[in-house]
């Protein structure tokens, strides 16, 4: 059996885990800077990493404790190598390489979107089945919103990105512009649930045109004029839950949308294909979780997306893209570079070019 380690510290969660090629997840430590960054309203890199050198130590000893394993049993360490904080992955790729040199076990720079894009092969489907290749995936957190073709670990077919913002910056921004508290996406959600969608009329950037490509920053900025256009005095809680419940449909149309040109040119490419995956902290949203299903449903094609607490930012999925990368053999040198902007496309290099020295 294969046990790694991984390692998370993109942005502003320390991570840590132990998860088996079985797909065992024998432990799994997240610990959330959310009170750090909630009196600036977003997360502010240099307070995160310093937050992450804090927290790493006790985080990943805590992480082998639970899993009841010896580093003697490790077979890997997995880190984040970014995109990300650079600060914050400075960190994480220092403290692995430590382990890896002192334990003699292979390091695994392990690429954020890779983590995200390959959760579902750890978690299966609703019956605990795996999931194979290839699947159409939408990976929507934070700081990402594309389409891609899956095919394989390292093996990437991007049909479309954001333009401008990324939609769970979307859903974080508006938040913050309503005032419905830190962290913005999760507060927005539990607006909605009790708004009527249809009160506001915000824009669908790019609905109808073809191919998959996203831009969200009309619809924020349509959320702002609205806020201002409110008549004089406080802005009821029924007005936030309405607005919220108007940007969430929006922002389900939208992906509705970019999510069919998707499927046909998935299709196309991969006739027998039939799952649609969706990962990424935007991921945990139910609400678009069932519009993407009911979508799905209507294309012939199964959704399935990772359980709410693997969404987000975690260690589990870095491991376990780790194993993946380790069953190939595809391990990275001790000089490997933590990179601030890595694209997940094969044409990427790994292990040379741009990155900061560690
Ligand atoms: O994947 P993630 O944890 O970190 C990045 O890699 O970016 O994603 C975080 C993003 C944040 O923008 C957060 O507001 C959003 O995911 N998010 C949500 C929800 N939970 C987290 N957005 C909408 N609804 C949610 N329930
Ligand atoms: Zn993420």
């Amino acid at each position: 059996m294969i046990k790694v380690l991984g390692i998370e510290t993109s942005c502003d969660e320390t991570a840590a885990a132990v998860v088996t090629d079985a797909r065992d997840i024998l432990s799994n430590e997240v610990l959330s800077q959310l009170d750090e960054h909630r009196p600036y309203g977003g997360v502010v890199p240099e307070v995160a990493a310093r937050a992450h050198l804090d927290a790493i130590g006790s985080i990943i000893s805590n992480a082998m404790d639970k899993s009841d394993t010896s580093y003697a049993d490790l077979d890997a360490v997995a880190a984040t190598g970014g995109p990300g904080l650079i600060g914050g992955v400075l960190v994480g790729v220092m403290t692995a390489k430590a382990i890896a040199s002192v334990h003699k076990i292979p390091f695994i720079a392990v690429n954020h979107l890779e983590g995200h894009a390959l959760t579902v092969r750890l978690t299966g489907d609703d019956q605990g089945n795996t999931i194979d290749f290839p699947y159409l995936l939408l990976l929507v957190s934070g700081g990402h919103c594309q389409l891609l073709i899956v095919e394989g670990p390292g093996q990437y077919k991007r049909l479309g990105t954001t333009i401008d913002d990324a939609l769970g910056e979307a859903f974080d921004k508006s938040a913050k512009m309503m005032g419905l508290g830190y962290p913005g996406g999760p507060a927005l959600e539990k607006f909605a649930k009790s708004g009527d969608p249809d009160r506001f009329d915000l824009p669908r950037p790019l609905r109808k045109r073809p191919g998959c490509d996203f831009s969200f920053s009309g619809l924020k900025t349509k959320v702002r004029q609205q806020i201002e256009n409110f008549p004089p005095g406080p802005v009821t809680d029924q007005d936030k839950s309405d607005l919220s419940a108007s940007f969430q449909k929006a922002a389900g149309d939208v992906l509705v949308d970019r999510c069919s040109n998707a499927i046909a040119m998935f299709r196309a490419r991969h006739p027998a294909g039939n799952t649609l995956v969706v990962a990424g902290g935007v991921a945990a949203n139910l609400e678009l979780r069932r519009r993407l299903t009911e979508l799905a449903g209507q294309h012939n094609l199964r959704l399935i997306a990772p359980p709410v607490h693997l969404c987000t930012d975690n260690a589990a999925m870095i491991a376990w893209a780790g194993i993946e990368r380790l069953k190939l053999g595809q391990t990275d040198p001790m000089d490997f570079r933590p990179r601030p902007r890595w694209p997940l496309d094969p044409d990427a290099p790994r292990a040379t070019g741009a990155g900061i020295k560690a």
